[in-house]
């Protein structure tokens, strides 16, 4: 399943890259901006899309890697966002592989907009990764999509009830739960909204 998705970005690439780059980074982290860590923290920024996150976190004076399987969003990425602190993996969850082989600790995991392409398993194999990937005191800030997905992109319903059940088992506390709507104002008229969860690795 994890395949399909990723063709079906890969197939919308050009349409996608131009509408991640109209948003806010600072709009979209607002409701969580304040428990991001101070700078320099090293940040993983998973399913970073064209980097716009990571490019901002970067420019704050964090070192960040963006995960990103989808070619075409990584070099969009890498020519819209060139920057010494930002790097690029292609890498996918749940295993994390290439970003476990660079042996580097992380003080704080982005999952904007990718829980959604995860099954329940798959979710329980990520948290466990992000749990090896991460020490005591470190962030997990992710966003749960709610609403239809768009064709060619699968999405399965996170309940965030569960997904914090699913997090304290392996070992992450929860810090915030906010309810968003969507930053886009064509996923707006569908009635996608989202939830914000911050947690802390105890
Ligand atoms: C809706 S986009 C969000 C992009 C970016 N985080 C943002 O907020 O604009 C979802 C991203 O997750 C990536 N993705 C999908 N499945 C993934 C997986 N299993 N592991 C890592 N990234 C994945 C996609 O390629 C895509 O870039």
């Amino acid at each position: 399943m994890i395949d399909d998705v990723l063709l079906g970005y890969a197939a919308s690439a050009a349409e996608l890259i131009a509408r991640y780059e109209s948003i806010s980074a600072e709009q979209l982290y607002a409701p969580v901006a304040d428990l991001l860590p101070q700078p320099p923290s090293r940040i993983a920024d998973i399913g970073a899309g064209t980097g716009r996150d990571a490019a901002w976190l970067a420019d704050k004076g964090h070192h960040v890697v963006a995960i990103e399987p989808v070619a075409e969003f990584r070099r969009a990425g890498m020519l819209l966002h060139a920057s010494p602190s930002l790097e690029w993996l292609d890498d996918r969850l749940p295993e994390l592989r290439g970003l476990r082989a660079l042996k580097t600790g992380i003080d704080c995991m982005l999952l904007s907009a990718v829980w959604q392409h995860l099954d329940d398993q798959q979710r329980r194999a990520a948290l466990h990764t992000i749990a090896i990937l991460t020490a005591p005191g470190a962030r997990v800030i992710m966003s749960l999509r709610h609403g239809a997905g768009a064709p060619g992109r699968i999405i399965i319903e996170a309940p965030p009830e569960r997904t914090i059940a699913d997090a304290a088992s392996a070992g992450f506390e929860l810090m915030r739960r906010r309810e968003t709507q969507s930053a886009q104002p064509i996923n707006r008229q569908s009635g996608v909204h989202w939830t914000w969860l911050v947690f802390q690795h105890r």
